[in-house]
């Protein structure tokens, strides 16, 4: 019984200790989001022609200002769904992915940074 208990107690620091440390390990490898590295990209992908100046002759995305100052109205859109009112990227027939609408919100909460 004392044996169990011994080798419970060993396992357990064990796992403790090994995820601290890989849990310290991948908050120091992930960059944060930024405008250049990240949402530039999706912009480009998902918002053309409508929101790249030059080309759609609606509001323009493809510079930091303006997406930064209406990312809560931009992240609200895309998270609707196809058939609500505002949804965007309009008139498609399919949301933007998961992983794409989270660029939007990762951005926002690693503090809307250009680069
Ligand atoms: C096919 C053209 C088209 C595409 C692609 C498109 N939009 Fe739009 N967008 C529009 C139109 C048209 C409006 C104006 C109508 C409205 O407000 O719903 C608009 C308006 C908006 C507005 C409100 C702007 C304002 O002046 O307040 C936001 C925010 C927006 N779009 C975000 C996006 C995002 C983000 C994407 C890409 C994921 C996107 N749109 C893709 C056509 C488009």
């Amino acid at each position: 019984m004392r044996k169990i208990i011994a080798f419970s107690a060993i396992v357990a620091t064990v796992v403790l200790f090994a995820n601290c440390s890989s849990s310290k390990k991948t908050t120091a490898a992930v960059p944060k989001f930024s405008y250049e590295a990240n949402v530039q990209m999706a912009i480009t992908t998902n918002c053309s022609p409508c929101h790249i100046s030059g080309k759609g002759n609606k509001k323009p995305y493809d510079n930091f200002a303006n997406v930064k100052a209406d990312i809560d109205e931009i992240i609200r859109r895309v998270e609707l769904n196809p058939t609500d009112r505002g949804f965007m990227p309009f008139r498609k027939a399919a949301k933007l992915s998961d992983s794409t609408i989270n660029v939007f919100k990762q951005w926002k909460t690693d503090g809307l940074i250009e680069k």
